[in-house]
């Protein structure tokens, strides 16, 4: 046995002694991934602005390696940057970033209003950038970082109604490569995925029977047909977060069921 087969299974997923944190980690997509961090035996702090952030975090019940919730709006640069700090002195350091935290809104363009576009912009692009920036000044010094951040599937197609999203979720594509050629070099990697249509709040409005028609004809055209579940994302972070991915930097990975190769 070589040395490069020495570390093929779970080892290579190992993630004990590794920080990390979750931004939007109190959501539905964001609750997912830090339960698959820990699960690899990653410590994590969730950043997020609900008011139930550590409530979520105190549900990963493990007294050895508990998960820290810390309450901020990350569209406010200031408190984006004191909890973001905060998080790196409660865990002693920092290895992985996970900004997961995004909103949207929906409005024909026309009517789309300078608030709405705002608010997505700052949440979705401007605070993802800004993580990224802290996180690597703690990671490139180090030599090692994993940053993935969560895109969507109007990072590649514009979709209706959502402008600002797909406007801000194609920049965090794009962001990704960016920062990708710049901190690949000191072992950070940067990366996205890019989740396709899954069952969650964020994707209410195709719930209501009003939409139901809508809701089949999406199901119809994904070839997996079905909607993904939280879980879905888990394995895609898993190897993005871990070494498996050493040698990947700046990809947006789809976890679609095959929606953008239809
Ligand atoms: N749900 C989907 O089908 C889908 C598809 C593609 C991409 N995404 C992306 O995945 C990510 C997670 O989505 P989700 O479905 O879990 O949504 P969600 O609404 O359940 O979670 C988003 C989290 O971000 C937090 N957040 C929002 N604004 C914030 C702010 N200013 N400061 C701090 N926290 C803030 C919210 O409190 C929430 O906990 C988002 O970036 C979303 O755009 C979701």
């Amino acid at each position: 046995m070589n040395a490069s087969t020495e570390v093929v299974g779970t080892q290579l997923f190992d993630l004990r002694g590794r920080k990390a944190i979750v931004s939007g980690g109190a959501g539905e997509l964001g609750l997912a991934l830090v339960v698959a961090l820990h699960a690899c035996g990653a410590e994590v702090a969730i950043l997020d602005a609900s008011g139930e952030t550590a409530s979520t975090a105190g549900r990963i019940h493990d007294p050895h390696r508990p998960v820290h919730g810390l309450r901020a709006d990350l569209a406010d640069r200031t408190q984006a940057a004191s909890v973001f700090d905060e998080a790196v002195r409660l865990m002693g350091g920092l290895d992985i970033l996970v900004n997961s935290a995004g909103i949207q809104r929906r409005s024909p363009a026309m009517d789309f209003s300078e608030q709405d576009w705002d608010d997505v912009l700052a949440v979705n692009l401007s605070a993802t950038f800004f993580l990224c920036q802290r996180a690597a000044r703690v990671m490139v010094p180090q030599g090692r970082g994993k940053i993935i951040n969560i895109a969507s599937m109007t990072s590649f197609v514009g979709m209706k109604f959502i402008s600002a999203y797909a406007a801000s979720k194609a920049g965090v594509m794009q962001l990704t490569k960016a920062l990708s050629n710049e901190w690949a070099a000191d072992g950070v990697q940067v990366n996205a995925i890019a989740p396709g249509y899954f069952k969650t709040r964020m994707n209410a409005a195709y719930f209501e029977p009003a939409n139901a028609e809508l809701y089949r004809g999406i199901t119809q055209r994904i070839p997996a047909a079905r909607w993904g579940e939280p879980s879905d994302l888990q394995g895609a972070l898993m190897f993005l977060a871990s070494r498996a991915s050493d040698y990947v930097s700046g990809v947006t990975l789809p976890v679609d069921g095959g929606f953008l190769g239809r």
